[in-house]
């Protein structure tokens, strides 16, 4: 399907990996001219030089989300590259502190609402001039499942997550008259490497492959995926650019999940 946004510009953070990157390459494929954003300069330099874009069309800075002064700096480098977006794909994000309440540092709670609420509201208020510009801007926020289902093992996140769907329903009311639409999307157990660390981890601790990890992670923590599997980055891709699009005008405020079912309520 022709998402009739070919001449979008769009920025996409948490983009050297994972949901981020195969957004990076379906946007690209659609012909939009994309900048990818993440912590490390080398490994979003690889990162870019893997979506083997046309000359021009790819853009590649780096920067840290929880950081104003950060932030500053990567919107600078993006209005010199290619001027003001219309599209921005707030993927970033980590696991952060897992455990149960009582394992959980202050510390621990800090970290991972700074870097997954905290640092995505930061990105968005830095680049909102940009959606706000033209008319026309989608903005697609990268949540969970754990928004509306939380695990007692990784509450700092489901709070955080829950607190983005939040902000996202929050902000779609403020800007949608101007045109700018804004969604969310609630991935999981999505095979990046996100939840190629997760299953390491459980591998190590259950003394078992990664292979019997992840099977018994479906059957016992994630029994509703009715498809018995890890996503693939792509799966949730697809829904994020179809959200970027022109095809979603008259889509705003929405969640969409990408989990197979995990989320057990309607
Ligand atoms: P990933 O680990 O491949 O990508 C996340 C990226 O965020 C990494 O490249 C990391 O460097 C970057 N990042 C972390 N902290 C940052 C900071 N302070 N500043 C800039 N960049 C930072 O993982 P994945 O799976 O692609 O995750 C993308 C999003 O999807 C995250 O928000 C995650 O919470 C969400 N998600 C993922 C699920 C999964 O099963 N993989 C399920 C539900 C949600």
């Amino acid at each position: 399907m022709d998402l009739r946004i070919e001449d979008k510009k769009a920025l996409i953070s948490g983009a050297d990996s994972g949901i981020g990157w195969h957004t990076a390459r379906l946007l690209l494929n659609e012909g939009v001219t994309v900048v990818i954003t993440d912590q490390n300069q080398q490994q979003l330099n690889d990162a870019a030089e893997r979506l083997e874009a046309k000359p021009g069309q790819l853009h590649a800075f780096a920067a840290d989300i929880t950081s104003v002064e950060s932030l500053a700096q990567l919107h600078a480098s993006v209005k010199a590259a290619v001027g003001a977006i219309d599209i921005l794909v707030q993927s970033a994000g980590i696991t952060g502190a897992q455990g149960l309440f009582h394992e959980i540092s202050d510390e621990g709670w800090t970290n991972t609402i700074l870097v997954d609420l905290i640092g995505p509201i930061r990105l968005v208020r830095e680049f909102l001039p940009d959606l706000r510009t033209g008319g026309w801007g989608r903005l697609v926020m990268v949540a969970s499942e754990d928004a509306v289902q939380p695990y007692d093992d990784e509450l700092p996140y489901c709070a955080a997550k829950a607190g983005v769907l939040a902000f996202a329903k929050g902000l779609s009311q403020t800007y949608a008259s101007e045109g700018l639409l804004v969604n969310a999307v609630s991935p999981a157990f999505i095979h990046t490497p996100m939840t190629d660390a997760m299953m390491q981890k459980r591998a190590d601790q259950l003394g078992v492959s990664v292979t019997e990890a992840i099977e018994s992670f479906l059957d016992d923590e994630r029994p509703n995926i009715e498809l018995h599997r890890r996503g693939d980055p792509d799966e949730v891709a697809n829904v994020i650019g179809f959200l970027c699009s022109e095809r979603a005008s008259f889509v705003n405020g929405s969640n969409y999940r990408v989990d197979a079912g995990s989320v057990a309520s309607i």
